[in-house]
């Protein structure tokens, strides 16, 4: 199969997981000279035109990731065309997903976490959770980009 030249990240409200893992994506991509399209959006639309949250801003900015310039949106029909591999943070994006008539879809967890929702952290209580939820989504990437793009780690 040949590699694919986009990935969208879809989680449910575009605000915590996704955006983070757009841009760590993003980060690879760049440091393996990678020209892939990357993005990220959600199933709902609760908040749209929003930045990410909070904590996802912080947590990534104390791993060098600014993602404060991002922006929510909601998946559409035509990302479900146009996109080569799209990736669910969850079972429950995945199965909306899939009923959106999406087939090019992997749960972000095959990757490197025996196939594990990345938790949401939007029903954390307070920043505690975040750093693992991080460390959760870059190591499943990384092991993405190796499994999906042949990097070398
Ligand atoms: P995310 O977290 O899917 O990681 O962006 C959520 C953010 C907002 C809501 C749910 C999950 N919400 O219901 O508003």
């Amino acid at each position: 199969m040949s590699k694919p030249q986009s990935i969208l990240f879809v989680c449910l409200g575009n605000i915590c997981r996704s955006p983070l893992s757009e841009e760590i994506a993003k980060h690879y991509a760049h440091q393996y000279g990678l020209e892939i399209q990357v993005d990220s959006c959600g199933t709902g639309d609760w908040h749209v035109g929003e930045a990410p949250c909070a904590d996802s801003i912080k947590i990534a900015q104390q791993h060098g990731l600014d993602i404060s310039h991002q922006k929510a949106r909601t998946i559409t029909s035509q990302d479900i065309q146009d996109y080569d591999l799209i990736i669910a943070l969850d079972d429950n994006n995945l199965r909306d997903l899939k009923a959106m008539g999406a087939q090019n879809v992997k749960k972000l967890g095959r990757y490197a976490h025996h196939g594990e929702d990345v938790p949401d952290p939007y029903f954390f209580d307070g920043f505690e959770g975040f750093e693992a939820v991080y460390t959760m989504i870059d190591e499943s990437v990384k092991a993405l980009f190796a499994q999906e793009l042949d990097t070398t780690i």
